[in-house]
């Protein structure tokens, strides 16, 4: 019986977690609809059980939760501008999954649920660092259903006793992201079009700030996340991030070093259900967890650069 299920395996960062976890040799179970999952982020992975199926629907919850003792939620429409579009979609796929999922994990008798959640609950609130004190305020679809989330799995912690941790990223980003969307992230999108030599765009003035979490940093806190004690972290909430931020601007500039792209962006008008500026504080995880980042946003971003130029995804 696997140890672990990852949910989104065939996704960015449920992909990045489930390689480091056969990597050190444990057991793992991945499940992925793939609607926006990749089958080619499975390869490397032959040593992990996968199963396609669909966390909407609780017979695929069942299946996947069967045996397990720890799962990682990663799985999720994971873009604000696709939920502005559709929604419901966002909806079905963030909050009725969880929910699913977690009723499910209770029935098979998992210990523990590590959730992925987001820095867009913080919303566009002025304060910066963002910091777990602050009253959420989210302002997409998709802040609210990730939301959602981080409250299902609270009060499964408070009613039933499961064990939950939630983890909020703030904009992840490094291989394996899929640069091939419009809903993709931006670094995804800058570091292909930019090593094609073609302009990338920036919507507003592009002085908007995010603190971009390299995915080792991301796969780091969430094996922190499943080993740490119970009784100091079971029903909590803490950023994943790295407390340094930058503006896209400064971005660009860096990923013109790197990919030898030589034009300036092109600017458009800002995007809807965007926040301007985001930092975490990262206090919380280093005491509870231990966490500290491994590495920084220019390493991670050579590394990053460098997969893409391998021709990346394949
Ligand atoms: C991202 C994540 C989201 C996560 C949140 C907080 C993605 C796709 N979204 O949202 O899942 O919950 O961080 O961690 O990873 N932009 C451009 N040009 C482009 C694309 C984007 O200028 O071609 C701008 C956007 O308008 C925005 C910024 O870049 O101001 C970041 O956008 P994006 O990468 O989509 O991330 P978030 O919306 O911050």
């Amino acid at each position: 019986m696997p140890q672990y299920l990852v949910t989104g395996a065939a996704g960015f960062i449920g992909r990045s977690l489930a390689a480091a976890l056969v990597g050190r040799g444990d057991s793992v179970r991945g499940i992925d609809s793939f609607i926006s999952g990749k089958r080619s982020n499975l390869s490397g992975l032959e040593a992990m059980e996968f199963l396609e199926g669909d966390l909407r629907n609780p017979a695929d919850c069942a299946r996947a939760c069967a045996g397990v003792e720890v799962v990682f939620h990663e799985a999720a429409l994971a873009s604000v501008p696709r939920s502005v579009a559709a929604p419901a979609e966002t909806n079905d796929n963030c909050v009725n999954a969880t929910l699913n999922l977690l009723i499910a994990a209770r029935a098979a008798g998992v210990r523990r649920v590590v959730y992925a959640g987001s820095s867009s609950a913080y919303g566009d609130t002025p304060t910066l660092p963002k910091h777990e004190e602050m009253a959420p305020n989210p302002i997409s679809p998709y802040a609210v259903a990730k939301l959602a989330g981080e409250h299902y799995m609270r009060a499964f912690t408070r009613v039933y006793g499961l064990e939950t941790v939630v983890l909020r990223y703030f904009n992840v980003f490094g291989p394996y992201q899929d640069p091939a969307s419009q809903y993709s992230g931006v670094l995804a999108i800058f570091c292909r079009r930019m090593l094609a030599g073609e302009q990338p765009t920036i919507y507003g003035d592009g002085g908007q700030s995010r603190d971009f979490t390299f995915i080792e940093n991301v796969v780091h806190g969430n094996l922190l996340a499943a080993a740490a004690p119970a009784e100091k972290v079971s029903g909590q909430m803490m950023n994943l991030a790295t407390g340094r931020r930058f503006t896209l601007n400064e971005t660009f500039a860096i990923l013109r070093d790197l990919t030898g792209f030589k034009g300036e962006p092109a600017y458009a008008p800002p995007r809807r259900g965007d926040i301007r500026d985001s930092l975490a504080d990262i206090g919380r995880a280093e005491q509870l967890l231990g966490y500290r980042p491994q590495v920084d946003f220019r390493e991670g971003l050579r590394r990053t650069v460098e997969w893409y130029r391998k021709g990346n995804p394949a």
